[in-house]
């Protein structure tokens, strides 16, 4: 549900046959149902929801055999988001979820303004990966504050490991702990990633998760 698959559009999968190869290792690590979200960052990659689709026609008759690929994006929280805010233009994954993200170095002054204007709107947001924003961290009781407000959150598999840091695998483990995650994505933009998400060890915090009954991947492929 968190996936950066589509040819061209971001730092994702660079051409069709990129796609298709991680699409493929996905498909050999065992996922079938398959929600990409490109990025939508108004300074590095101007998607529209247009841009999306076209790319993701481009994969259309290519894809492995029992693969369902939906389309979705991952939304920066930045002016363009809320003139296809404005012009009704976004593309929500299912449920009218919106898979969110922001600057990982100084926390959006509005960020609970904004929050609780989607929330009026009728969507329901899902935050990408707060284990990666580093001013949260010494800060968890924000956790809670935006989870109040209604707030899902999306770990990263690969915050499991030591692949982003260890702060960022501690943070992602108490967020488990404290039973705060609703989503878990692979966050995958390419093949090198294939290997890592193999090595990502069943840990108790691995565990934990996917026993917890909390986790809503499966409401999104409904
Ligand atoms: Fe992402």
């Amino acid at each position: 549900m968190h996936s950066h698959l589509i040819p061209g559009v971001d730092d994702g999968a660079k051409d069709v046959q990129d796609s298709i190869q991680i699409i493929s290792g996905l498909k050999e690590l065992g996922f079938y149902h398959l929600i990409t979200t490109p990025h939508t960052l108004q300074d590095i990659h101007p998607n529209t929801s247009e841009t999306l689709k076209t790319g993701h026609l481009k994969l259309q008759g290519k894809l492995p055999e029992g693969i369902s690929l939906n389309l979705s994006s991952e939304y920066y929280l930045d002016e363009q988001f809320q003139k296809q805010l404005n012009e009704n233009s976004l593309m929500p994954l299912p449920g009218n979820r919106l898979l969110v993200e922001f600057s990982q170095i100084s926390r959006p002054h509005n960020l609970e303004e904004v929050f609780f204007d989607l929330g009026i709107k009728g969507y329901q947001i899902i935050l990408a990966h707060p284990e990666r924003y580093l001013f949260f961290h010494k800060h968890f009781d924000y956790y809670k504050r935006i989870k109040e407000m209604g707030v899902e959150l999306q770990v990263n598999a690969l915050s499991l490991t030591d692949h982003y840091g260890k702060h960022v695998k501690s943070i992602a483990e108490k967020l488990i702990e404290k039973d705060m995650i609703d989503f878990i994505g692979t966050d995958i933009h390419h093949v090198k990633h294939l290997d890592s998400l193999k090595k990502v060890p069943y840990t108790k915090h691995f565990e934990r998760l996917v026993k917890s009954g909390l986790l809503k991947n499966k409401d999104l492929t409904q």
